[in-house]
């Protein structure tokens, strides 16, 4: 029998499959059946600075229009009785997670200020994470700021999550560094257990009729797992922390790349979505078939096997092959 268990930010998973923040992860049924279907961990969807802020802005005006109107009123409620706030929610879904599934469950963390939502880390913590993935999600268009200065930034909010919280952290990242080598070796220094690479920027489309933007959701294509097998080959030697990929890994040959990159996990998200939590289950078979095929024990046999480090020329991963691809260029 192959052994598929791996270990990520510290966790002992029995395989490498983890369903990525995604609506199947925010509703209980579909974290039923991913782990019916024989998924590692789960990652749940984001819990946004940006819903938490306006929430906070939203409920101040409440409150201050009843008490400057008609607070005297036996009507007078400040909140609603039921009123849940998106933390209370966030919270709640994690607590029915971890009772009801034995896989571990890692929160996710989202925003960009510095402006002390990054303390409620420590709430996901005491709700039961296993361990949490901030997810900073960045883009960089002010011309006055550097790329040390954005860099920092995210140095400073894992800095103030690690003073909150005593359990793994992972940092999911964009491609969009002008040292992803450099960055991962920071983090890994500032005390992060993991990276995920890497997060996909929704892109913005201009309608051509209204003259808007519109904002644009489509889901990976499969080409976009090339861009992460590489990073994670490349560095994958140098640091110690864990690494995941995500982004386009929509069958068990790109699965396989990831880990013979050195990726300990593989996160899936648009092909859970696009074939049901069940497909899981036969990726897993896949992955089985393709070890025993190929003569490995397991997937800590295979991981890394085939990274920066272990392929006989080490150049391939970078440019030295340039030319001769431009040139292999066919009309
Ligand atoms: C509908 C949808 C919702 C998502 N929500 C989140 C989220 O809340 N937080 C997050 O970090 N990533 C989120 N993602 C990104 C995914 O977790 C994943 O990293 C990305 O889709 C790339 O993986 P894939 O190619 O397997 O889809 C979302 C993606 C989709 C399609």
């Amino acid at each position: 029998m192959i052994d598929l268990t791996t270990s990520y930010l510290g966790l002992s998973l029995k395989n490498p499959l983890v369903a990525s923040s995604s609506p199947l992860t925010g509703n209980i049924d579909d974290a039923r059946r991913l782990e019916d279907a024989g998924i590692a961990a789960i990652v749940l969807p984001s819990l946004f600075e940006e819903n938490i802020s306006h929430e906070q802005r939203q409920l101040e005006k409440f409150v201050h229009s009843q008490a400057l109107g008609n607070y005297e009123a036996e009507s007078y409620r400040p909140v609603p009785e039921n009123y849940k706030s998106e933390l209370e929610s966030y919270l709640d879904h994690l607590q029915q997670l971890k009772s009801s599934l034995s896989i571990p469950v890692i929160a996710s963390l989202n925003g960009v200020s510095d402006t002390g939502w990054i303390d409620y880390g420590k709430e996901l913590m005491q709700a039961g994470a296993d361990a949490l993935e901030l997810n900073v999600y960045y883009v960089a268009a002010d011309p006055e700021q550097t790329g040390e200065q954005v860099e920092n930034r995210y140095i400073t909010l894992l800095n103030q999550l690690r003073e909150q919280v005593n359990i793994p952290v992972t940092m999911k990242l964009s491609s969009q560094f002008s040292s992803v080598a450099n960055m991962v070796k920071k983090l890994q220094s500032n005390g992060a257990d993991g990276v995920v690479l890497f997060n996909r920027f929704y892109q913005p489309d201009i309608n051509l009729e209204s003259l808007k933007i519109t904002p644009r959701l489509e889901l990976s294509n499969p080409e976009e797992s090339l861009l992460r097998i590489r990073w994670i080959a490349l560095i994958r030697s140098r640091v110690e922390l864990s690494l995941a990929a995500t982004g386009g890994f929509h069958d068990v040959d790109s699965i396989v790349k990831a880990l013979l990159a050195g990726a300990d996990v593989v996160y899936l998200c648009a092909v859970l979505l696009e074939k049901g939590p069940e497909y899981c289950a036969e990726l897993l078979t896949q992955l089985q078939h393709w070890l025993t095929e190929n003569e490995y024990e397991s997937v800590q046999q295979m991981k890394g096997s085939v990274s920066q480090a272990c392929v006989i020329d080490p150049a391939v991963y970078e440019h030295s092959n340039y030319i001769d691809v431009i040139k292999s260029y066919r009309p």
